[in-house]
């Protein structure tokens, strides 16, 4: 089996991993805070000191990390990605990053001659856990094609999107919609409890009638225990909504709701709740209206 790389073992990349590692890769890994390496290392991943030795290893080198800052950071930084890329390599990032800094990034391994697809991920902690990402990619389709055997080890639906930028393209738009379903949801929540009727009441309700969403499913018992242990980061959601309204500069669209939806995610974090899980919207709802 092919040597695969893969950069930055945080709640995602960890599960990805091990799936990676299940199909029968030879797997080495990189992380910045070493001591994340060492439950994959006594599985039997090589664990190497620096991104280059990563990618000097590695047929494929996977990156998921937190945002732009990191992934660009990882890429360029001393001993970063770019400094042993070359021909035959293949750079799939599966990060949450603006569209426009992966199609940099993108001109940078072509430059090299390697290849490189963007390859975002939604299906949160559990799914990566049961290798049931969906995963969906942009850059060339004939990189797509070689690289789909080991994106369906970590996924169950691999969607080819476009051109380089446009799996973050795609990724904007779910982004937007989980956002703006988890506030509205929050705040309709609220509005059904200061009225008396409780969450556990309203769900009963909601998970079966018009206005389902899945969120609801995911997120139901944060609400009801008050639990906001992060699966999925609140400031990650910002993040997210940062650059899908970026997207919306640059098409010049006017993206009202979301701009919307990002000022209340944005009020949250500054009220400390950003290493919680993005459901905590509702607990930063809940104290504003009190
Ligand atoms: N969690 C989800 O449900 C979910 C779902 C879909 C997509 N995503 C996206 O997947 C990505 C990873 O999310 P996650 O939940 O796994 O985040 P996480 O648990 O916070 O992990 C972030 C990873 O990035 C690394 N990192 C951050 N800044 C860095 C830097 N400057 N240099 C080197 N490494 C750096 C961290 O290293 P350290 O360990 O050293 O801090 C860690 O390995 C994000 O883009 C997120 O938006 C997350």
């Amino acid at each position: 089996m092919e040597n695969v790389g893969f950069i930055g073992l945080g709640k995602m990349g960890t599960p990805m991993v091990r799936n990676i590692m299940k199909a029968g890769y030879n797997v080495m890994v990189y992380n910045r805070t070493k001591s994340k390496s060492e439950a994959l290392a006594s599985d039997g991943a090589r664990v190497a000191k620096t991104p280059k030795e990563v990618v000097e290893f590695s047929k494929f080198t996977i990156s998921m990390l937190t945002d732009s800052e990191a992934v660009g950071s990882v890429f360029y930084g001393p001993d970063g990605v770019a400094s042993a890329m070359g021909p035959g390599k293949i750079y799939i990032d599966a990060s949450t990053i603006s569209y426009k800094v992966s199609e940099e990034i993108s001109k940078v391994v072509e430059g090299k001659m390697g290849e490189m697809l963007d390859a975002p991920v939604t299906g949160s902690v559990p799914a990566a856990e049961r290798g049931e990402l969906t995963i969906m990619v942009g850059g060339k389709k004939e990189t797509f094609e070689k690289s789909k055997k080991l994106l369906s080890s970590m996924g169950k639906n691999i969607i080819y999107i476009g051109p380089h930028g446009s799996g973050l393209k795609m990724k904007m738009v779910n982004n937007i919609i989980l956002g703006a379903n988890m506030a509205t949801l929050a705040e309709a929540i609220l509005l059904g409890e200061q009225n008396g009727i409780s969450p556990d009441v309203q769900f009963s309700v909601l998970l079966n009638g018009s206005a389902y969403s899945r969120v609801m499913d995911l997120k139901k018992e944060n609400i009801i225990k008050n639990n906001f242990e992060p699966m999925f980061n609140l400031e990650h959601e910002m993040k997210d909504l940062n650059y899908a309204l970026e997207m919306a500069r640059s098409s010049q669209f006017p993206a009202v709701l979301t701009s919307e939806v990002a000022q209340l995610f944005e009020i949250a974090v500054k009220k400390g709740l950003g290493k919680m899980d993005f459901s905590a919207i509702y607990k930063a709802l809940r104290e504003a209206y009190d």
